[in-house]
């Protein structure tokens, strides 16, 4: 069911029967990560909600989010052929901001000032803000984040405890196709060759994540940097850090706690993945 603002989705929750509410916030381009995600969500409470809103003030880039792909119609195709009872929410951007489109400031303790965060100015200040207006209005129990975007997620749960709402960070594992690729909406901005040389991501994070075991971080830097080298996968950031409080290893007592994220640019596209070592 399709619902363009929250007033309408709300109304029409209230005359139904209470029960848990499970928020899958996207900017659409919906794909099998999504979908897995939804259907968690769909699993764990009486009614889920899917936004589709590519939010304005997550991009530091204009050209970024004026290229970033849309295609509501076929979204919402999909949605209702997975499940006619999702309540699908594509609000204009006065329902969430009213007429002052601005991120508001968020202290997250340091979490938003490396990796995206270096590269991306003031994003994970859009990004939750648009995250506690959608919780805000619709009160969910469990709000859905994909693992991919980890850094999001850890922040995510720090603005939960900070803001004191009241849901929960359900963390759900990345999807990727057959290559290793984490699926995303922005590779369908790549071609076919890109999509060859983007699946050295993967590759190379599992190449480390066997030699985290014997090496150490300088070795580990030094294979990842020679490995990408010739390719068209340019580096942004390599990092191997604790997966709670993202800092860097410094002695391992505990190698569960710590996962290696990469950003890579090829050709126009950005792409980021992590893996848990
Ligand atoms: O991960 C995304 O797609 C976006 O950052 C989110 C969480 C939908 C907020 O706009």
């Amino acid at each position: 069911m399709l619902f363009k603002n929250s007033l309408s989705l709300n109304s029409y929750i209230n005359n139904l029967p209470r029960g848990p509410v499970g928020l899958v916030p996207t900017m659409g381009s919906i794909h099998k990560g999504h979908i897995k995600i939804i259907r968690k969500s769909l699993n764990e409470n009486l009614y889920t909600i899917v936004s589709i809103f590519v939010n304005p003030t997550q991009f530091d880039e204009f050209e970024d989010y004026i290229n970033y792909p849309r295609d509501t119609k076929a979204d919402i195709k999909i949605l209702n052929s997975i499940n006619k009872n999702i309540l699908i929410y594509t609000p204009k951007s006065s329902d969430l901001y009213g007429d002052n489109v601005q991120h508001d400031l968020f202290n997250f303790d340091g979490l938003d000032l490396i990796m995206e965060g270096s590269f991306r100015k003031n994003h994970f200040d859009g990004v939750a803000t648009v995250v506690k207006k959608l919780i805000l209005k619709f009160n969910p129990l469990n709000i859905y984040f994909g693992e991919k975007d980890f850094q999001q997620m850890v922040i995510i749960k720090n603005l939960l405890v900070k803001e004191n709402l009241n849901t929960n960070l359900i963390s759900c594992e990345t999807v990727r196709d057959k290559s290793g690729l984490a699926l995303s909406s922005r590779n369908s901005r790549l071609s076919e060759r890109e999509k060859i040389e983007a699946s050295l991501i993967y590759k190379t994070l599992e190449e480390v994540k066997s030699k985290f075991k014997y090496l150490n971080e300088k070795k580990i830097n030094e294979y990842v940097y020679n490995k990408l080298k010739n390719t068209n996968c340019k580096i942004e950031y390599f990092f191997i850090l604790n997966e709670e409080t993202l800092k860097p290893y410094k002695k391992i007592t505990n190698h569960n706690k710590y996962r290696a994220f990469i950003a890579v640019r090829l050709g126009k596209i950005r792409l980021i993945d992590n893996i848990k070592l």
